[in-house]
């Protein structure tokens, strides 16, 4: 994994579900010590236990990311136990999703709530920002630093309903190059990974229609797997990948080509 003696040590936040848990497992195979951050603490508890089972290291820790408090402490926690962070995987995120305005029959029946917006903007851009703000000294001081941030395909290309989600996963793009920018200097890469579509907790509400349309403007014909993005999150990670900054990393079976 590194060319160091210390074992590398990776922040996974949502890490108790979904593509985070496979995130917190696949790291913690590579040989890095892993700290499991998520709102649902049992969540991450089980994913540490199956670390440890395997004769992994791991911690799991209660963060709310979209609360800089939670953020800091869940640092300190991670130092104490651990003496160093290099890797911050911002992988946390929620949808709310509805139309801006939605009309029927030629009247406005509804619309996307201000807190429906800010939700999701606290929790996907925000909780980005926090994790990342809570990181860096700690990686300034180390000259080493790897984040990766969790956009999405929509950010690049938009989708029915999703005003405050594109939004967050928008800005994540452009954090990650203001990032990139003021960073790259101190040794740390900054950059994100787009998922197109994966089957995971988040998507399970899709109606069928709409899940088999999808597959069936995706090239490789299938949806995606947590692992897969997992092992994009593991790639830019890699001490090797020093030269990878400001990247933004579509792992979608080719869907948006
Ligand atoms: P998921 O719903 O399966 O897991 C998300 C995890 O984040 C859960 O464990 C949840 O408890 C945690 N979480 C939610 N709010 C939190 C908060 N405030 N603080 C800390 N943890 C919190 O979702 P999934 O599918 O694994 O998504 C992971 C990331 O990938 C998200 O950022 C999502 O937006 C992104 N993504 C997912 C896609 C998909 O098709 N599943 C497509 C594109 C992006």
């Amino acid at each position: 994994m590194t060319s160091t003696q210390q074992p590398r040590i990776a922040i996974v936040t949502g890490g108790g579900n979904g593509i985070g848990r496979a995130t917190a497992l696949k790291f913690a195979e590579a040989g890095y010590g892993v700290a499991v951050w998520d709102l649902a603490e049992q969540a991450a508890e089980e994913v540490v236990s199956a670390i440890t089972a395997a004769g992994g290291v791991a911690i799991a820790r209660k963060v709310d990311v979209s609360k800089p408090e939670d953020c800091v402490a869940g640092v300190a926690a991670v130092l104490e136990r651990f003496g160093r962070i290099d890797v911050l995987i911002n992988n946390a995120g929620v949808v709310r999703d509805g139309q801006l305005v939605k009309v029927k029959d030629g009247q406005v029946v509804g619309q996307m709530s201000a807190d429906q917006f800010q939700f999701v903007l606290d929790v996907c851009l925000k909780g980005v920002f926090n994790c990342t703000q809570a990181v860096v000294p700690t990686m300034i001081a180390q000259k080493y630093g790897r984040i990766v941030s969790t956009s999405s395909v929509v950010a690049l290309y938009g989708n029915f309903g999703q005003t405050n989600y594109v939004a967050a996963k928008a800005g994540v793009v452009g954090m990650t190059r203001v990032w990139a920018r003021e960073l790259g200097r101190y040794g740390i890469t900054a950059n994100a990974v787009a998922p197109g579509f994966i089957a995971t907790d988040m998507v399970k509400s899709i109606p069928e229609k709409v899940y088999n349309a999808l597959i069936e403007h995706t090239p490789v014909g299938r949806a995606g797997l947590p692992d897969d993005i997992a092992r994009a999150y593991l790639f830019l990670a890699d001490d090797k990948s020093s030269f990878i900054n400001g990247a933004i990393l579509s792992v979608d079976g080719g869907s948006v080509i």
